[in-house]
């Protein structure tokens, strides 16, 4: 026994050679369903690439690639106090960015404030009420023996992390809601007057100068502080990216005879990659997570990667194994803990894959205590497996659209400013996307460096959306109003 002695555990590779014939058939079966190998990363990269390209074209693809009017990179030079507003999956965080004058600095003060579970399905009334009155509430505690309606020179950067079309920075059509929301009232709509209206009937006047999504928020934050960041990523409950573009390689601008120089921050939304169902390789369990979402058929690619869904997959997967007669697991035991849709999520394979020990007791606590399961230690092998297959899978097709973004772009060094749960906690997750994009590119030993980095990012939703409310502000100081609404009721633009 390892846990009496106190020392170290060690790292846990496993033999396989007391899992008895029906268990070692499955894991074999399991390994070629969930396995990328180096050549189709090859084949889903290509494919990712065309379809980049496509959603940039007049005619569009299925990756939305919407232009954010975020434009061009910070100076690092951005000064103020903003407000930075971040609608999570499970948690609303408002801050207070100050920016000073010291190139790259920045200083913030927060609240977090759960979301509750009912607001996600319920009205767009309900969930701006509660937006709103968090933001009120957040700057009463952090403006003592100030009136709230001396605040209204503050400007506010929202973080709004679902596919809008945009025309403005100040504007933003909800296309569809992901990450298993599905509030009535607001798909179709322009979030951002749902949201100032209902800043109005809490008595709150600050303006919402930007909306912003969480891959462009991080994109500015990192390249903030490290100018080589060249890609913000999310992988957490959902998975996106966002790059700067040159305005004359989006075919779909044109018609607004903008400079073709100009740079501007485009929001990938790639978690629609493949809803055409062509070249992922794609299991009975993604297929059966598709079917039974609220919007089937749509975030194909995210649906296989994002945190949201891997503890889902697992579970499936153990649900059917237990279901095959030609398989014995968990025999004789009540399993109506693990039937349970969206039990388990991504932090429960999280743990399994850092079980250190050799017998995997960890694991055979979690199954007991989570799913009153208890677990022989062969099956807990099998398991374990499952758990490396799955976050394997979801890191090398994370590396795919990376991969995708610096060939069109033709960025041969570069940084990845990457954040998210599943890119923050999911053990490995970093090396094995680091993995797949030497394969992809086929960087050698000889390679001393990657040439290309996911790094963790900085502060998107925090100081990234305080960023891009700045940037917004000095552009419209500047009297460059390209990509403002002129047409909003409480529009930025002071009248002629
Ligand atoms: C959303 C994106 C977001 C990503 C990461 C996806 O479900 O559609 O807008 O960037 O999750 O939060």
């Amino acid at each position: 026994m390892y846990l009496s002695t106190g020392r170290k555990a060690p790292s846990r590779k496993g033999s396989m050679h007391d899992v008895p014939k029906d268990l070692m058939k499955q894991i074999k079966e399991l390994e070629q369903q969930f396995t990328i190998d180096t050549a189709k990363l090859h084949e889903i990269v290509a494919k990712f690439q065309f379809e980049l390209e496509k959603g940039l074209s007049k005619e569009g693809g299925s990756i939305p690639m919407n232009p954010t009017w975020v434009i061009g990179y910070p100076s690092g030079e951005e000064t103020g106090t903003f407000l930075a507003l971040d609608l999570g999956g499970t948690n609303l965080r408002v801050c207070e960015v100050e920016l000073p004058e010291e190139k790259g600095q920045y200083d913030i003060y927060q609240s977090k404030y759960r979301l509750p579970e009912e607001l996600k399905t319920g009205t767009g009334e309900q969930l701006f009420d509660y937006i709103a009155e968090c933001v009120k509430q957040f700057l009463i505690a952090n403006h003592e023996g100030q009136d709230i309606s001396e605040l209204s020179d503050l400007h506010l950067g929202f973080t709004f992390s679902y596919p809008c079309h945009q025309d403005a920075i100040d504007h933003g059509v909800l296309q569809r809601w992901t990450k298993g929301f599905d509030i009535e009232g607001v798909e179709g709509h322009d979030v951002v007057p749902m949201f100032e209206e209902a800043l109005e009937r809490k008595g709150v006047p600050i303006k919402i100068t930007a909306l912003v999504n969480d891959t462009t928020g991080t994109l500015i934050a990192s390249a903030y502080t490290d100018p080589t960041t060249k890609i913000g990523c999310i992988f957490g409950t959902g998975c996106n990216a966002a790059y700067m573009e040159e305005v004359g390689c989006v075919p779909k601008l044109d018609h607004m005879n903008l400079d073709p120089n100009l740079q501007i921050a485009i929001n990938c939304e790639w978690g629609a990659f493949d809803n055409e169902r062509v070249v992922l390789p794609r299991t009975a369990y993604d297929n059966h997570i598709d079917k039974t979402s609220p919007r089937p058929g749509q975030q194909i690619f995210e649906k296989m990667v994002a945190g949201l869904y891997l503890g889902e997959i697992f579970r499936l997967v153990l649900v059917d194994l237990h279901a095959n007669p030609e398989v014995s697991i968990f025999e004789g035991q009540d399993i109506s803990a693990l039937r349970e849709e969206y039990s388990l999520d991504a932090s429960f394979l999280a743990d399994i894959e850092s079980d250190p020990w050799e017998n995997l007791m960890e694991t055979q606590v979690l199954f007991e205590k989570t799913l009153k399961i208890d677990t022989t230690e062969p099956e807990r092998k099998l398991i374990r497996r499952l758990a490396e297959l799955i976050g394997t899978r979801a890191a090398r097709l994370s590396a795919c659209g990376v991969a995708a973004i610096c060939k069109m772009k033709g960025f041969t060094s570069c940084h990845v400013g990457a954040d998210g749960s599943v890119f923050n906690k999911y053990p490995n997750f970093q090396k094995r996307g680091a993995q797949a994009l030497r394969e992809i590119f086929g960087w050698d030993k000889s390679v001393r460096k990657d040439p290309i980095q996911i790094v963790p990012a900085e502060d998107g939703s925090g100081v990234g959306a305080a960023l891009i409310a700045a940037l917004t502000m000095k552009r419209i100081n500047a009297g460059i109003h390209a990509g403002v609404n002129v047409k909003r009721k409480n529009s930025l633009i002071p009248p002629a």
